[in-house]
């Protein structure tokens, strides 16, 4: 198998997993020190590796195509739950994120922290489910 092939699903579940811990390491910063300025970093780091992300996501897709889940049964239908929930989710994430960080750079708190507690939670949930989804494509079967 291509060297590639192996790396890149690697790097991308990396990349989702250190975008969901700069999130949590940013709801820290504001909840419980209130720091803005630490907040505002861990958020925008937050951003930049979902933005990798992406970028590896596609290539990937270009050079490779998809994977399909080699299990059957009860895994394979447990799979298709957490693919389909993460993939609708995934996709709303994005403009709920920009709409958050347009409200925070227009200082415009109030609404920020009104959508952020919705982006929040939705854009870890991305992150956990897209790392279990790599497990079992990769991992499980
Ligand atoms: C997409 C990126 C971001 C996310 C997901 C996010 C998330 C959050 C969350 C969940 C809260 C509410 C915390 C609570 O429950 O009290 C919050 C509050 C806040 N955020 Fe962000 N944030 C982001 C980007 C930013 C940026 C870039 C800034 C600075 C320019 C910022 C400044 C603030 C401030 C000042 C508050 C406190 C608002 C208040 O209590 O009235 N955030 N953020």
């Amino acid at each position: 198998m291509d060297r590639l092939e192996v790396v890149l699903p690697v790097l991308n579940a990396s990349l989702i997993l250190i975008s969901g811990v700069c999130l949590l390491v940013g709801f820290y910063f504001i909840r419980v020190r209130r720091h803005i300025k630490h907040h505002k970093r861990s958020m925008i780091a937050a951003t930049l590796f979902a933005a990798l992300f992406l970028i590896v996501y596609v290539t990937r897709t270009v050079l490779f195509g998809g994977k399909l889940f080699a299990g059957s049964g009860w895994g394979r239908i447990v799979y298709l739950g957490i693919l389909g929930s993460h993939s609708v989710l995934a996709v709303l994430v994005g403009p709920m994120a920009l709409v958050t960080l347009y409200r925070a750079f227009n200082r415009d708190f109030g609404r920020h922290r009104r959508i952020a507690r919705l982006t929040l939670p939705t854009w870890l949930y991305v992150a956990v489910t897209g790392w279990i989804v790599y497990w079992m494509l990769y991992h499980m079967a």
